[in-house]
């Protein structure tokens, strides 16, 4: 398995990495893996984590960053955190844990993959029945394993779901990075792409470099090229043009979180794109997993968008780019309406909204 289909793994305290269960792995101590995306595409480096402040800190400057990669990071890494607290009659363990997530999951609002995934290794550790928290913490390592080892599974069902979108020599656009490094494998947007890769089709991607922090230039670049897939990057400003010239067939990003009637949190600058490619009438999918669907919130007002320090937009290339003092804006998401959304690629299919009943998955 490439380098870049681990961007989250388990390392156990005897240096094996791991992406789901064993008896082995649930009775030893160990720390969440995370390969360092602030680094990339000049070097490969990894972090290892088992402190709450330290894994608030890589997501909140995007060290770990993409919906389901930091779902992933976050269960695994409270289970690593949990796993080194004192000995805590049960009741004291469940307070502590309950604290240490609700400060993990407020790291970062908008991706709903956080919060989702905290929620879910407390809750099934809850009903675990376990009995002192020795058993709970194993409890804990089982479940947050287990959301490791599903989202694996979700990025190969949303490429095989949307691979039929895919003819040999199409070209695709994307924006952001919704691939390998922001989820535990193949990603969302990009798993159709690896996997008609896989099927001997050529395909083309023009990647937005998606301004301010360049996920589309630096990290959706670097993992196509590890992987042979032809990419070429363009400002964001270029995507009007490059749809004009006929250069697209298929837009596909991915979600950081979608209402039950199918409006969409992404990356800043998505519903420019989404606008740009219906104006030339070319089909723009959303591709995510049932972790990314809010159906708590009936549409996307209600969506919660990160606004980020505006130091990201005026030093943004290691220097000054704007006068001293000016104020910025840096929102870091913004909503397409489900109107500009051609389909959901997901690992049930390609469906459309509305997606059920509050509160129920896909
Ligand atoms: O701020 P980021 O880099 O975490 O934003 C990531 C995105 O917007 C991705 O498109 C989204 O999380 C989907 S990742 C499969």
């Amino acid at each position: 398995m490439a380098i870049v289909q681990q961007s989250v793994r388990w390392i156990r305290r005897d240096g094996r990495i791991v992406d789901g269960a064993s008896p082995e792995t649930l009775t030893q101590p160990g720390r969440v893996r995370v390969l360092d995306q602030t680094r990339l595409p000049g070097e490969v480096v990894f972090l290892e984590i088992d402190e709450l402040e330290p894994l608030i800190d890589a997501i909140r400057r995007l060290a770990v960053r993409g919906a389901p990669a930091i779902g992933c990071a976050a269960a695994l890494g409270l289970a690593a955190v949990a796993g080194k607290y004192p000995p805590l009659s049960l009741a004291d363990f469940r307070k502590r844990l309950e604290a240490d997530g609700a400060l993990l999951a407020a790291a970062r609002p908008t991706a709903v993959n956080l919060s989702w995934a905290v929620n879910r290794v407390i809750r099934e550790m809850n009903a675990s029945g376990a009995r002192n928290d020795v058993e709970a913490k194993r409890a804990l390592l089982l479940a947050a394993l287990t959301v490791l080892a599903e989202d694996i599974r979700l990025c190969r069902a949303i490429g095989e779901n949307g691979l039929p979108l895919l003819r040999d020599g199409m070209t695709v656009l994307t924006h952001c990075n919704a691939g390998a490094l922001a989820t535990a494998d193949y990603g969302t947007a990009l798993a159709p792409i690896y996997l008609a890769r896989e099927a001997g089709r050529r395909i083309r991607v023009y990647a937005d470099e998606t301004r301010p922090l360049l996920q589309g230039a630096r990290l959706t670049a670097w993992e196509l090229q590890q992987a042979g897939v032809d990419v070429c990057v363009i400002c964001d400003n270029m995507a009007g043009l490059v749809m004009k010239e006929k250069r697209i067939d298929l837009v596909i990003v991915g979600a950081d979180r979608i209402a039950a009637n199918g409006d969409t949190a992404n990356k800043i600058g998505t519903y420019s794109v989404a606008v740009l490619a219906a104006y030339h009438q070319i089909p723009f999918y959303v591709a995510a997993p049932y972790s990314t669907f809010d159906l708590s919130l009936p549409d996307g007002k209600g969506i919660p968008i990160e606004e980020r320090d505006g130091t990201e937009i005026g030093n943004g290339f290691g220097r000054r780019t704007a006068p001293d003092g000016v104020s910025f804006y840096n929102p870091a998401f913004d909503v397409t309406p489900r109107e500009l959304i051609t389909g959901y690629i997901t690992e049930r299919g390609i469906l459309t909204p509305p997606f059920g009943a509050a509160g129920e998955v896909l």
